[in-house]
């Protein structure tokens, strides 16, 4: 798996299965510096993308480097200063999409706005609450994940990282079924600049399009509102109609894709960042 460490006082996650460097937190690090460094990390690993998190307040430092802008967050830094999803691409063949990867997102993305803002179904069994899991599930959580992903960015196969992270602050929950997990997705919230991701979500295949994942995506927009998060923001596959749909249906806004960016699902993806203002 891709490993996470702090260098400089920066979090990235590194390695060869996202094939990238990802720099999820700028922290205290000195933006010039970190670059050069990153630079060589990625040369001398054969990455073929640094994909960067940083506030609008950094740019210059990454602009002058020659990364682009992919998506913009506002408000994404205590919902008063932008964050810029910036990438630099050391291949070319990294740098190009596929039609065929975004075809769904463009769909769901160019949908007519009357059509996305019309009333969603009613399910009937969308009404199930869903609830906190507990270190105690994830075992259960770690099997779904299996059934569900080829492969993730991250190891949510492993009941061991899913409990660490549960002690670390990040909040899963689920829509059971008869006492089994249907449904899962988590909130991964950053109290000092007050957003929250909602990441992690899976359906299994005999309870999708019941309405489980809009449920839960409500129930975690309540919650972190309730814990003061201004912005909400999701990284989500865009090959994925029914995620895309799910995101723009719960009034969520599209704010750029990240090109050939995390190995999910078997295959290294684009993904599309969507945001909303709690
Ligand atoms: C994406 C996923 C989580 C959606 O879960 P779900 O519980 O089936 O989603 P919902 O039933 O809440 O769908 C909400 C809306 O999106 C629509 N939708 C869901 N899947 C869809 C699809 N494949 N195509 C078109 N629309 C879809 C539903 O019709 C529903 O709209 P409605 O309320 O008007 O009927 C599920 O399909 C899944 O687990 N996929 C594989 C894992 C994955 O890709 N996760 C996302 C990683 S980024």
């Amino acid at each position: 798996m891709d490993i996470i460490e702090n260098i400089k006082g920066a979090w990235i996650q590194h390695g060869p299965i996202n094939e990238r460097i990802y720099l999820m937190r700028l922290g205290a690090a000195e933006p010039k510096g970190l670059i050069a460094l990153l630079d060589r990390m990625a040369v001398k690993n054969s990455y073929g993308k640094i994909f960067a998190k940083i506030p609008a307040s950094a740019w210059e430092d990454f602009q002058a480097a020659a990364f682009i802008k992919e998506a913009v967050v506002p408000g994404f830094f205590n919902g008063e200063t932008d964050g810029l999803f910036v990438a630099k691409y050391f291949s070319a063949e990294r740098r190009t999409v596929l039609p065929r990867h975004v075809e769904a997102l463009t769909a769901v993305v160019g949908q007519d706005a009357a059509e996305a803002e019309e009333a969603p179904k009613e399910h009937s069994q969308a009404g199930r609450k869903p609830m906190p899991c507990t270190p105690r599930d994830a075992r259960e959580m770690a099997r779904m994940y299996r059934r569900v992903f080829a492969s993730y960015p991250f190891p949510i196969h492993d009941p061991a990282y899913l409990q660490r992270m549960m002690h670390e602050g990040v909040r899963w929950y689920a829509v059971r079924v008869e006492d089994h997990i249907a449904a899962l997705a988590a909130v991964e919230i950053d109290s000092a600049n007050r957003n929250a991701e909602m990441t992690d979500f899976a359906t299994l295949p005999p309870y999708r399009g019941r309405g489980f994942a809009a449920t839960l995506l409500r129930h975690m927009d309540g919650e972190a509102r309730a814990l003061g998060v201004k912005t909400a923001y999701t990284i989500a596959r865009a090959a994925s109609r029914g995620m895309n749909t799910v995101f723009k249906r719960g009034g969520y806004r599209y704010a750029g894709l990240l090109r050939n960016n995390s190995h999910i699902s078997g295959a290294i993806q684009s993904m599309a960042v969507w945001y909303k203002p709690l």
